[in-house]
């Protein structure tokens, strides 16, 4: 049973919440923009929506998301009328967030001049570039085209070349042509369409976790349209735009909305104490999942991060941090008390201890790391939510060095010691993905099939 309502009775009913995994967002007009592991589908945070709010009081409700990922939280929220908060530590998903946001202000006339302006000038420079690639596969030639301005990210290294020379030439044409751009929102537009494309002409692919193309077996990209990849997601954006700005025009005033770039353990600079009706948010996985390392491409090429001192400090910020940041420190105890995860702990640790910190004392470092931020995060969302306000918080089960950890489970016993009502409720059984690390369990399954699961924590202040 979920937690009783936040609203009438005669709101409409919704007796499950749908399914969260994002699979349809790839068409969807918006979610399209930007693909992210682990994004919502839109019709899950509808449920939740729809579920703990009422819409005749959409205007001066507020929805947060913590770890907003490319925004399909505040972009639902937003189309219903509600006021929209995310914190998002990735400035790439970011940025995609914070464009779907600023649709609205967007001069979609400026924009479509300059993707325009834009397709012209790749062209032609797509031509020389193409001509001279032709020519080498012929016999040596120098390059006769003009050579641009730009630089490849000097820092970032790859096992493999990332781009061929000729999509590496076309790419740094487009960021020549970005530099240009005036108005900084359609810079960000043209920042995302790079940002979001250039995975799908370089070396490397995404099985979730990035993976160069030769390693899968699959040929190399020799040459690319880049042009035409950006110019057509741009398309896409300029007519998901239109759609957006026709329904946004429906509601009675436009609603606040927008993303910090930034963690949101900082909330409290950006957001009152009280201030927030619903949280609908999921944050990283117990599943190590590495957004960081995952995004460097992006990062680095969209001049976000410079060093790998840069990236360095947001693993450290990030929520849960990384098994690879945390696995050879101190053993990290758990800041709060619960004595059958301590207890599950502390076998862990005990696990494959011949393989030192690759074995369960590595895990553990990571799995008390991860509680550790998760009794941070529920502190300051109970601080945030206005009471009666409600959150809902997906997250999986682990399979960690063969040991399950229910983090659904954990989390709600997490709110409890901070005073909120909360409970479970199953929404997904057999997700796939990489729950199950650090061990040979995928071969060797402990007590029968091991079960992944996905779970809404539902909590209540
Ligand atoms: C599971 S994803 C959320 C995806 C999101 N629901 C969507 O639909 O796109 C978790 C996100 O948390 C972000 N994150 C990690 N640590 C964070 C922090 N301290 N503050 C804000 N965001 C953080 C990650 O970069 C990642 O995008």
């Amino acid at each position: 049973m979920p937690l009783p309502l936040a609203w009438s009775e005669d709101g409409p009913k919704v007796e499950r919440l749908k399914d969260p995994t994002n699979s349809g967002n790839k068409s969807l007009s918006l979610h399209r923009w930007a693909n992210w592991i682990a994004g919502f589908s839109a019709e899950f945070v509808n449920s939740a929506i729809d579920r703990y709010l009422s819409p005749t009081g959409a205007a001066q409700a507020t929805v947060l998301d913590p770890f907003a990922g490319v925004g399909t939280t505040n972009v639902e929220a937003l189309r219903r009328g509600f006021q929209t908060c995310g914190f998002e530590l990735n400035a790439f998903a970011a940025l995609a967030a914070r464009c779907k946001l600023e649709v609205a202000r967007l001069d979609l006339d400026l924009l479509r001049t300059t993707i325009d302006q834009y397709a012209t000038s790749m062209r032609a420079f797509e031509c020389h570039v193409d001509r001279w690639w032709d020519a080498l596969a012929r016999g040596r030639q120098p390059y006769p085209g003009p050579v641009p301005r730009a630089r490849p990210p000097e820092l970032f290294r790859t096992r493999e070349p990332f781009f061929s020379k000729p999509v590496e030439l076309k790419v740094l044409w487009t960021l020549d042509f970005i530099g240009g751009i005036e108005d900084p929102t359609i810079q960000d537009y043209f920042r995302l369409a790079l940002g979001s494309t250039l995975v799908s002409y370089s070396n490397y692919s995404y099985e979730p976790s990035l993976c160069s193309r030769s390693k899968l077996g699959k040929p190399l990209v020799e040459n690319a349209s880049v042009g035409a990849a950006i110019a057509s997601k741009l398309e896409h954006m300029v007519a998901d735009a239109v759609e957006l700005r026709s329904e946004l025009s429906l509601l009675p005033q436009l609603p606040r909305a927008h993303i910090v770039q930034g963690s949101f353990f900082d909330a409290l600079s950006h957001l009152a104490p009280g201030s927030i009706d619903l949280a609908i948010t999921s944050p990283p996985y117990l599943n190590n999942y590495h957004y960081v390392r995952n995004t460097r491409p992006q990062l680095y090429w969209l001049g976000f991060v410079t060093s790998p001192a840069d990236a360095a400090r947001l693993e450290k910020q990030s929520f849960g941090k990384f098994w690879q940041t945390v696995r050879d420190g101190q053993a990290v105890e758990l800041c709060f008390n619960l004595p059958g995860l301590e207890s599950q702990l502390a076998e862990l640790r005990t696990l494959r201890s011949e393989h030192g910190i690759y074995g369960g004392s590595g895990w553990a470092n990571y799995v008390a790391s991860y509680f550790n931020d998760s009794y941070r995060f529920l502190g300051l969302l109970r601080t945030l939510l206005k009471p009666g306000g409600h959150a809902v918080v997906v997250v999986g089960n682990s399979l960690l060095q063969g040991m399950d950890f229910r983090v659904d489970e954990v989390l709600s016993q997490i709110a409890t010691l901070h005073g909120l009502d909360a409970q479970v409720e199953r929404i997904r059984s057999k997700r796939v993905g990489n729950s199950i690390v650090g061990t040979g369990l995928r071969q060797k399954p402990q007590n029968g099939r091991p079960e992944l699961y996905e779970a809404a924590v539902i909590v209540k202040r």
